[in-house]
């Protein structure tokens, strides 16, 4: 992230992220959140902080670590991890991933199962999840018993999640047929504005779930687990954690997408590789 105006600002003020502070903040959201923050991270660290801290009226880091420490609702831990993590996504991102979740539906139908579970772990702002119910609905003849649980660890990107509203500019990639059948246009404050129907966002839940602390409290056996694009911030150590809970959580016969740029060697001992970012549970 180039620095912007802001981040000047905060050096003319004489208020930078020093490198001890920067480790405080770090130890604190990995013990958290399992995001690692290499010492590379400092820039960005310090921009997205001082976004926030701007909006406290704080302009010393260390007395906005010290108020994340004093919080005792941990209301702020949440904004400091919103702050902190990537919510980038888009519908049908990694598409090659759909084309086989429908190719399984169908064959799993055909073999008489008719009660489905899909969990999109980091679901960010609904659009992975969301992608997932529409691929469902439109494969399955019947998806009376198809559920499919969303998580995600920031309540803010949850909220925008439940409520499937989406600008023109991110449903770029959602085919027209789509948008007919499965959203609801409509002008909100001036805007056009893309929702979700009802028929879809009942397939979903959407819960507040941290990743880098298992074991989950759901139930298995699930079918397909989309965890994808946010093992990228944990270290082998939590990765292995998570990979384990989801192997666990998995039905044998059960497949794990993951982010086509997340390098999972070394570490998948149990799952069977099928493809680049596609693991089964045998
Ligand atoms: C880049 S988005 C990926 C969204 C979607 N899975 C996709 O591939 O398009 C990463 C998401 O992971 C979430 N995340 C980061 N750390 C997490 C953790 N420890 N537990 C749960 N979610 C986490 C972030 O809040 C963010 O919404």
């Amino acid at each position: 992230m180039s620095a912007t105006n802001s981040d000047d600002k905060n050096v003319m003020n004489n208020v930078q992220l020093d490198n001890e502070t920067f480790t405080q903040f770090a130890d604190l959201i990995y013990e958290k959140a399992g995001i690692y923050l290499s010492s590379q991270k400092q820039a960005l660290v310090s921009s997205r902080l001082g976004k926030r801290m701007r909006k406290l009226g704080l302009n010393d880091y260390r007395a906005y670590y010290k108020h994340i420490r004093d919080d005792e609702t941990d209301t702020e831990l949440v904004h400091l991890l919103d702050a902190i993590s990537t919510n980038v996504t888009q519908f049908y991102r990694e598409p090659r991933h759909f084309d086989l979740f429908r190719d399984l539906l169908n064959r799993w139908e055909k073999e008489g199962q008719r009660r489905f579970r899909f969990w999109s772990a980091g679901c960010s702002s609904g659009e992975e999840p969301y992608t997932i119910a529409i691929t469902a609905r439109k494969t399955l003849q019947s998806v009376q018993d198809t559920k499919i649980l969303a998580t995600d660890i920031s309540s803010t990107i949850l909220e925008q999640a439940r409520r499937g509203e989406y600008e023109p500019k991110r449903i770029e990639q959602v085919p027209d047929s789509v948008l007919r059948a499965f959203f609801r246009k409509y002008t909100k404050g001036g805007n056009t504005v893309y929702q979700i129907t009802e028929d879809i966002s009942s397939m979903i839940t959407f819960a507040r779930l941290n990743l880098a602390t298992p074991p989950f409290p759901m139930q298995g056996p699930l079918d397909v687990v989309f965890c994808r694009n946010v093992m990228i911030y944990f270290d082998n150590e939590v990765r292995r954690r998570l990979l384990n809970e989801i192997y666990r959580l998995l039905k044998p016969g059960g497949y794990l997408m993951v982010g086509h740029s997340e390098s999972l060697s070394g570490i998948l001992s149990e799952f069977k590789v099928v493809e680049p970012a596609v693991y089964r549970k045998d």
